[in-house]
C-alpha cells in the first residue's frame, strides 16, 4: 500500500488560515505570524499563505512545519493529536506486539458488584523482537510506505513477564460497554506496549498502555483489584483519551 507523505496527512486535518493571530506557535513558541522555528532536514521555504494551519475540530493554530515535525517524530501512523487540546484526528493506534485477548463470563460476582456476574479477559503476549525502524524519506519522483510505530530498541529482543493476564470486569451494562472498548483498543494496539516497567525496572518488556485493568479478582492486595466504585468510568475516560469512545463502540 502506498503511504500518504507526513504533509499529506497533515494536510487532511488542517483548515486554511487566511491571517494568523498574533500569538505564538505553541509547538516552537515562535510567533504564528513568521516562520516556524522548526529548522529540520527537509524544511524548506513555504509560501506565506500555507504557513499557519487550523485544526479543523478543535480549532487550535499551529505553524505547518512545527504541525510536521511533530508528526514526524510521533508513530507516523495517520493519526495527529492536538498537542493543547489533546484532540485525536484521524485514528490513533500503538505498538503493541502480537497476540491473543479472549473472554468469557465466570459465574462468579466481584467485591462491589453483588448483582452480576464477572468478564474475565485473558490477554496472550509471547517476547519477540522489537520492530526495526523503516526511515521515511520523501521524494517527490516516489511514494514512501510508512511502517508503524517503532519499538524503543528496534533489532532487539523483548521479553514478556506475568502471561497470560487475568483481568476481571463486572458483567454489567457498563462492564460490557467497556470491554467492547477494549476490544477495539486491542485491534488498535493501544492496550500494551514496549518499555519499561515501572514495576520492576525491566527494560525492553511488554507493558500496560494508559488503559487500567484490574487483575485481582477477590481481594485488593495490589490496588488493582475491587471494590473500585470509579473503575469503569475512570477506564472509559483512559480510553477516551486514546481516542476511543461510545460511538466507535457502535460501530464496529
Ligand atoms: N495489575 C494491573 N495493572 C498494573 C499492575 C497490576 N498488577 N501493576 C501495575 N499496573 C499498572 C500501573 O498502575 C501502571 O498504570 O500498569 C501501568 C504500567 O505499570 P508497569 O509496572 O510499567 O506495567 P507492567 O510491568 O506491565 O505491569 C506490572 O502487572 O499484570 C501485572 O503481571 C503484571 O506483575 C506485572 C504487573
Ligand atoms: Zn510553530
Amino acid at each position: 500500500r502506498k503511504g500518504k507523505t507526513p504533509e499529506e496527512v497533515v494536510k487532511k486535518y488542517l483548515q486554511k488560515v487566511k491571517s494568523p493571530p498574533e500569538e505564538d506557535c505553541t509547538i516552537c513558541m515562535e510567533p504564528l505570524g513568521g516562520p516556524s522555528g522548526y529548522k529540520g532536514p527537509g524544511v524548506g521555504p513555504m509560501s506565506r499563505a500555507e504557513s499557519v494551519g487550523r485544526l479543523a475540530q478543535c480549532g487550535h493554530q499551529y505553524h505547518f512545519q512545527c504541525l510536521v515535525a511533530m508528526y514526524n517524530n510521533g508513530n507516523k501512523d495517520g493519526s495527529l493529536q492536538c498537542p493543547t487540546c489533546k484532540t485525536i484526528y484521524g485514528v490513533k493506534t500503538g505498538n503493541q506486539p502480537a497476540g491473543k485477548m479472549e473472554y468469557h463470563v465466570i459465574p462468579h460476582s466481584l467485591p462491589g458488584h453483588p448483582d452480576c456476574k464477572t468478564i474475565r479477559i485473558i490477554y496472550n503476549i509471547p517476547p519477540g523482537l522489537q520492530v526495526l525502524h523503516t526511515s521515511c524519506v520523501h521524494t517527490h519522483m516516489e511514494d514512501v510506505e510508512y511502517m508503524g510505530p517503532e519499538h524503543p530498541n528496534p533489532g532487539k529482543p523483548f521479553t514478556a513477564r506475568g502471561f497470560p493476564r487475568h483481568c476481571y470486569l463486572p458483567d454489567s451494562e457498563k462492564g460490557r460497554k467497556v470491554l467492547r472498548l477494549l476490544l477495539i483498543a486491542w485491534d488498535r494496539r493501544l492496550i500494551f506496549s514496549v518499555g519499561t516497567s515501572s514495576t520492576t525496572g525491566e527494560s525492553d518488556t511488554v507493558i500496560w498502555n494508559e488503559v487500567h485493568h484490574k487483575t485481582e479478582f477477590g481481594s485488593n492486595l495490589t490496588g488493582h483489584g475491587f471494590p473500585d466504585p470509579g473503575h469503569l468510568d475512570n477506564v472509559l475516560e483512559e480510553l477516551r483519551a486514546q481516542g476511543i469512545t461510545e460511538e466507535d463502540g457502535l460501530m464496529e
